[in-house]
């Protein structure tokens, strides 16, 4: 067996508010990711990394608001968010010491960031200069002109700019103009999505510019001291993006042996992209290996935002229709090359035809016809290894989670069903034909077992249930999976 490890992370959240299920939606897809790989190469040998961002001004700001030091106001949000995606089953704590929910105010992170900078100043690529620039407030950073439509920050329209000057350090990001086009060029699976590439390559045309990575102590307050010079604090990007180096130095996975997978959304993945291995490179370490970008995800065919007042929790969704529903939603019915939206009426519908009437229904006929004719089972749980070759892994492989789920439901499910519509189980019963019933339910139930291990790293409680009840001897049907709605 190899010895590669694999260390998956998410973007880690600001704290300014609780997440919503838009950012959930980042964290189900690395989960499931995670999962798949913990299927196909064992548990000890994945890490999984997710948590939140938590200096800047407007961490500082929404702490002022609610009258809380900004420590207290980001234990309060960090707490909340970690019981979201626990409500969702993210399974960064799952395994032993191979996971962890970061918090950039954790101790041994400011030591990493400070040694860093110095690593990075030390190779001569921080210098002291003045910037003027239109600062987003939102964004945390100062935009280009081309990042500008109509006088206002794309992402935050309803944050006016604000025109600052500032001395403070600069990053040359403009040496690595050269290394990051060769590395895009030469490395499609550095950013697999072509669209994307491209879009990173596009913004590599247009000539990259050093960028500020301090700000004044007396406007942000709420940071990292930059090494040497208490009147400047770290810019936020340049302590976040190095959350994934604190762990990953910790744990040993910052080498050759390791595949790195970053999954983050589609806003901040020039941050990722191009930013970030110039950083590395910068300090001497090895770039991430794979960074996969997601679109957003919409509610109702709408932003979700404060200001439209439509934020929904995980947590409110997982109460009202089960975890899995959740999860299975957001695999099936997104793309990653594409925006999303949850839409709830599309939701419920697609909670009661694939879930309850294809996945439930087929689970509990089985169940009964086992229960009923007293069927003696004797079959045996596949691994997620034994299954490795089957569409819909070599799909997850390439990040298609939605293309797996509907390969699994039209070869797997839909067949499944079909099968006992042809061949009449009830009939078999009815006239006493145990051979044939036998066969046909020894398949049904094989096929049961391999549709679970399969969806193990999409809908794992019902994985785990379905297993559970068709491992037994004596197979007996139990209250639905999935209630209709
Ligand atoms: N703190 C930075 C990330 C630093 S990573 C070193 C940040 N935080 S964020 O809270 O604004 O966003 C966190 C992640 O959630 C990002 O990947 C972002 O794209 C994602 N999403 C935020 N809203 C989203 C949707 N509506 N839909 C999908 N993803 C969304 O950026």
């Amino acid at each position: 067996m190899s010895d590669k490890k694999y260390f998956v992370t998410t973007a880690i959240d600001y704290v300014n508010d609780v997440i919503h299920i838009g950012h959930a939606y980042e964290k189900i897809l690395a989960d499931c990711y995670v999962r798949h790989l913990r299927g196909l190469y064992g548990e000890e040998k994945i890490y999984f990394l997710t948590g939140t961002d938590e200096h800047g001004q407007k961490v500082q700001k929404a702490a002022e608001a609610k009258h809380l030091t900004p420590q207290q106001f980001a234990d309060e949000i960090a707490k909340q968010d970690e019981t979201e995606l626990r409500s969702l089953h993210i399974s960064f704590d799952q395994v032993k010491d191979h996971g962890r929910f970061f918090r950039t105010t954790d101790e041994d992170h400011t030591k990493v960031v400070e040694a860093f900078w110095k690593k990075v100043q030390d190779a001569g690529y921080i210098y002291e200069g003045e910037f003027t620039g239109l600062y987003c407030e939102g964004d945390e950073a100062f935009l280009t002109e081309s990042d500008i439509v109509e006088g206002k920050c794309p992402n935050h329209p309803n944050i006016e700019l604000k025109t600052v000057t500032e001395k403070n350090y600069f990053f040359k990001w403009s040496a690595f103009q050269d290394y990051l086009q060769d590395l895009l060029h030469d490395n499609p699976d550095f950013v697999p999505q072509e669209k994307r590439r491209n879009e990173m390559l596009a913004f590599l045309d247009r000539g990259l510019e050093d960028i500020t990575i301090s700000r004044r102590k007396d406007a942000v307050s709420w940071g990292i001291a930059v090494p040497g010079d208490p009147d400047q604090v770290i810019y936020v990007w340049f302590d976040a993006l190095i959350n994934y180096l604190t762990y990953g130095t910790e744990k040993d996975l910052w080498n050759d042996e390791t595949q790195i997978v970053h999954f983050v959304g589609k806003d901040i993945l020039r941050w990722h992209a191009l930013l970030w291995p110039a950083m590395l490179k910068a300090a001497g370490y090895k770039r991430p290996n794979i960074i996969v970008a997601h679109g957003f995800l919409g509610l109702n065919g709408q932003k979700i935002s404060k200001s439209i007042g439509n934020v929904i929790r995980p947590s409110e969704l997982v109460e009202k229709y089960g975890v899995d529903p959740v999860r299975y939603y957001l695999l099936r019915y997104t793309r990653l090359d594409d925006d999303a939206d949850l839409d709830l009426k599309h939701f419920e519908e697609v909670y009661n035809a694939d879930l309850a009437n294809k996945l439930g229904n087929l689970v509990s006929r089985v169940a009964k016809l086992c229960e009923s004719s007293g069927y003696t089972s004797n079959q045996l749980v596949p691994t997620y290894d034994d299954l490795a070759k089957d569409a819909s892994i070599e799909h997850i492989n390439a990040f298609a989670f939605s293309s797996a789920l509907e390969a699994i439901w039209s070869k797997y499910i839909d067949e499944a069903n079909q099968y006992i519509d042809e061949h009449k189980p009830w009939e078999l019963q009815k006239s006493g034909d145990t051979k044939n019933l036998s066969f046909v339910l020894e398949r049904l139930i094989n096929t049961l077992l391999e549709i679970s291990v399969l969806l193990s790293p999409f809908v794992p409680e019902t994985s785990s249930k379905i297993i559970k009840q068709f491992s037994q001897k004596q197979i007996k049907a139990e209250a639905p999976l999935f209630p209709r709605i």
